[in-house]
């Protein structure tokens, strides 16, 4: 044996492992697509991301698929309708076919929103769910493994489900048109899980939604990062994470539509999506007794919401329910705005205040709501001002004048200035220089002004305003002042029980009003702040910024509202707290502890809610009866302010009697069901290797917090999770997947629910 020889057989080894690995690589390459080398460099990225994640534990079920042609190779093929959905820039039957690379992908990507780049960029960020680790995001779009499908890849076909029926199916082009119905086939539809093999379940009380799997051009191509209001993908995101999902319609008692709409050219995409729905699934037409589109929901976050959808979109979603961010029920003639908001099946909602604006509000940091913020020696500050305002008064942003005429601010094109309603012109003509008050075009010390206000003005400004909410998250009693205008949650979230609403008319004298509040009542307003700013944050899905565990959050709160309307079909929304004591305890930040509470909502409530002494529904309806009082209720003010919104009362009860036939039997079914659809609270229960000595069954809230104030003993709040500065800061808009309660868990099933 000679070194030569040795030498011979060393060189050959590794020019055999050479070749072995440039021939792997060729594999790779020829999967992607050859023509295109930024594309298939991100392909092998993504390829290697997939498989460090120890995902293959979680295969797909093997099965044939039911699409045509290498379908699950260049997209994601949705089995159960045996659609071939296309990445953007694939194209035909089997996403086989590509765009040309150059100018036609650009104009295709920059229809989306996209630049070539982000188009194309690998990064489960910028999709649905992080497409539960079950695919590889490009550009929005989950590319799912195969047997693997739906927006986010959390759906399959149920094991059992009948194999590939051999019609064959409608399969739709990457711009989503010309899909035709396989509804009408006669073939029944296989059965499909939800994150199969994971443990998902539904939680046990209501509402259950079951979310459609549109064309991924009516929703996920549009570019996420440029999207300012995420709101709609924030809760698609969370009610997966909720266990309010269902995989089977047939149990929905909602059907959320998940189109993006922003501004008023999306309409074009509620009509495709519409006719979408109603060729695929015979859900929009097919409800006996009930009217074509109820008991559908889409989320509009435009700021003048059903207003800026076409006449045609809105004569289609007449019977669906829209939650959107402007409450407005009637015509404004002087502002010129068209009603938008229909009381009692529409839904207002509060918007998704994004990191910036509570970062430039220093809400985080200065917020009086939270527990800590009286603590360490620090004293609240006094509210010593009156009210306060600050922001743009004249439409124009001129400086309106002060030398005591009106209209104060320049007209515009001829007219009297209706920015605003002219809520803001009046307020500053009539209160800018009162002692006391402080109303401003513009503040340094906008943090400090609305800690150190009693009230704060809260106006609509072009359309939607969002000083309602961020003046109650700083502790300041909003003083709310355009007639017909519904805030968030109205009516069934009791604005009267801390915000004061002035008629247009009563501007001028509103000062008498507010100056005229006895102390005791100025501060039940205060008090009842911290339970109101709940209901309009987002916590689950940002997370905590003032010591609050995201129970009674907007997004529990949109939930609870919905079943209740899935419950009481025929009940007008004021009227919910009278007959549903779980509901009532809910709006008022209390867990509801039904007759021989569990120890789990025993230490629930003894952790954060307060205390609640109803066992028993008629007890605690009684009880709710007198603490909630009337919708009428006689409100602060007395008889310069009209507290209650004469005309609602009137649409109330207008929608209530046209809610009749149909669902009366509907209504008989809730009453006897409601027993079972009073959701518990989840304990919230440290695990034993967390707990500390002695704090064996402490709870602790399951939410993250932004704040760096302690929680104190004894304040009755529980200490967080930790800091969210620990979940990822994700590019893009959707912050973690299912929420940021979701963050310390890649799989979803497993995300905190704070309800069953
Ligand atoms: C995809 O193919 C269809 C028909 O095959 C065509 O009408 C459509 O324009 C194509 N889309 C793109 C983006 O090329
Ligand atoms: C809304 O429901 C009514 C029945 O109450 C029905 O006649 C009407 O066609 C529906 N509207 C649309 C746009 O589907
Ligand atoms: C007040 O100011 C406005 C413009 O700033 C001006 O047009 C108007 O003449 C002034 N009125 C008086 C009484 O000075
Ligand atoms: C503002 O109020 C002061 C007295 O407090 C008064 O002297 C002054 O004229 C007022 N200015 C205007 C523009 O009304
Ligand atoms: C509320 O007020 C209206 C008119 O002010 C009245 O007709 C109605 O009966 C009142 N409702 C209740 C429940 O008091």
């Amino acid at each position: 044996m000679n070194l030569q020889r040795q030498r011979w057989i060393t060189c050959l080894l590794v020019l055999g492992i050479l070749l072995r690995l440039a021939a792997a690589s060729g594999r790779e390459q020829g999967v992607s697509n050859p023509g295109r080398r930024l594309r298939s460099e991100r392909v092998l990225v993504a390829g290697d991301a997939a498989s460090s994640d120890g995902e293959e534990a979680l295969a797909a079920p093997s099965r044939p698929s039911r699409c045509p042609g290498r379908c699950t190779e260049f997209g994601t093929c949705n089995e159960e309708l045996g659609r071939c959905d296309c990445p953007i820039g694939r194209n035909g039957t089997d996403c086989s076919e590509e765009v040309p690379a150059g100018p036609p992908l650009q104009q295709l990507c920059a229809r989306y929103g996209h630049t070539l780049a982000s188009c194309s960029r690998v990064d489960a960020a910028g999709c649905v769910n992080g497409c539960n680790g079950r695919g590889r995001c490009v550009g929005g779009f989950c590319h799912c493994r195969p047997g693997y499908f739906g927006a986010d890849c959390s759906l399959s076909l149920a094991a059992d489900a009948a194999d590939g029926s051999s019609t064959t199916s409608t399969t739709s082009t990457s711009d989503g048109s010309g899909s035709s119905s396989s509804a009408s086939s006669g073939s029944p539809r296989p059965a499909v899980e939800i994150l199969a093999g994971q443990g998902y379940t539904v939680r046990r009380s209501a509402p259950r939604i079951y979310v459609y799997e549109l064309p991924p051009d009516l929703n996920v191509y549009g570019n996420l990062e440029r999207l300012d209001r995420p709101l709609m993908y924030m809760v698609w995101q969370r009610l997966l994470s909720a266990g309010v999902r269902v995989a089977d319609p047939a149990q929905a008692d909602f059907f959320l539509v998940p189109v993006r709409v922003r501004l008023s050219y999306d309409s074009e995409k509620v009509v495709q999506a519409v006719s979408y729905i109603r060729a695929t699934w015979p859900y929009w037409d097919g409800q006996p007794g009930g009217a074509a589109g109820e008991r559908h929901i889409f989320v509009h976050t435009g700021d003048w919401g059903r207003d800026e959808l076409s006449e045609e979109a809105q004569a289609l979603t007449r019977n669906a329910t829209w939650l959107t961010h402007w409450g407005l029920a009637r015509d404004h003639e002087f502002a010129g705005w068209k009603a938008a908001h229909r009381p009692g099946r529409d839904i207002v909602v509060p918007l998704v205040l994004q990191a910036s604006l509570l970062s430039s509000y220093r809400i985080t940091r200065t917020t009086p709501l939270h527990p800590g913020s009286a603590a360490g020696g620090r004293q609240p500050r006094p509210r010593s001002r009156t009210l306060f305002f600050a922001g743009r008064v004249c439409g124009s942003r001129a400086q309106p004048s002060a030398n005591g005429t009106y209209p104060n601010c320049p007209d515009v094109l001829g007219k009297e200035d209706a920015y605003s309603a002219a809520t803001r012109q009046v307020a500053y003509y009539h209160h800018h220089n009162r002692t006391g008050w402080k109303v401003v075009t513009a503040s340094k010390s906008y943090a400090i002004d609305m800690l150190t206000s009693k009230f704060c003005l809260a106006p609509s400004g072009g359309g939607m305003g969002k000083r309602a909410v961020i003046s109650v998250l700083m502790g300041c009693i909003p003083v709310t002042v355009t007639d017909g205008l519904m805030q968030p949650f109205e009516p069934e979230l009791r604005w009267d029980r801390f915000a004061i609403d002035v008629r247009e008319r009563d501007i001028p004298v509103m000062h008498a009003v507010l100056e005229g509040l006895k102390q005791g009542q100025v501060s039940e307003f205060q008090s009842n702040l911290r339970c109101a700013a709940q209901h309009l944050f987002w916590s689950s899905l940002f997370g905590s910024v003032f010591g609050e565990d995201g129970r009674y959050d907007a997004f529990e709160t949109l939930m609870q509202v919905l079943r209740m309307r899935a419950t009481y079909p025929s009940l007008g929304p004021e009227e919910y707290a009278y007959v549903d004591a779980a509901f009532a305890a809910f709006m008022k930040c209390e867990a509801h502890l039904p007759a021989g509470g569990s120890a789990a909502a025993a230490a629930a409530t003894a952790g954060g809610a307060g205390s609640s002494s109803s066992s028993g529904t008629g007890a605690a309806v009684a009880a709710a009866g007198g603490l909630l009082g009337g919708f009428n209720g006689t409100g602060a003010a007395g008889g310069l302010l009209d507290v209650a919104k004469p005309d609602l009362g009137q649409a109330l009860a207008a929608h209530r009697s046209g809610a009749g036939a149909g669902s009366a039997t509907a209504a008989a079914a809730g009453d006897a069901a409601a027993g079972q659809l009073l959701p518990a609270p989840r304990a919230l229960l440290l695990p034993a290797e967390l707990a500390g000595p002695g704090e064996e069954g402490v709870s602790r809230q399951e939410l993250c917090t932004h704040s760096d104030l302690p929680v104190p003993p004894g304040s009755g709040a529980l200490p967080a999770a930790g800091s969210c500065s620990r979940c990822p800061r994700r590019r893009g808009r959707l912050l973690n997947p299912g929420g940021t309660i979701c963050c310390n868990t890649k799989d979803l099933a497993r995300c905190p629910r704070l309800w069953d």
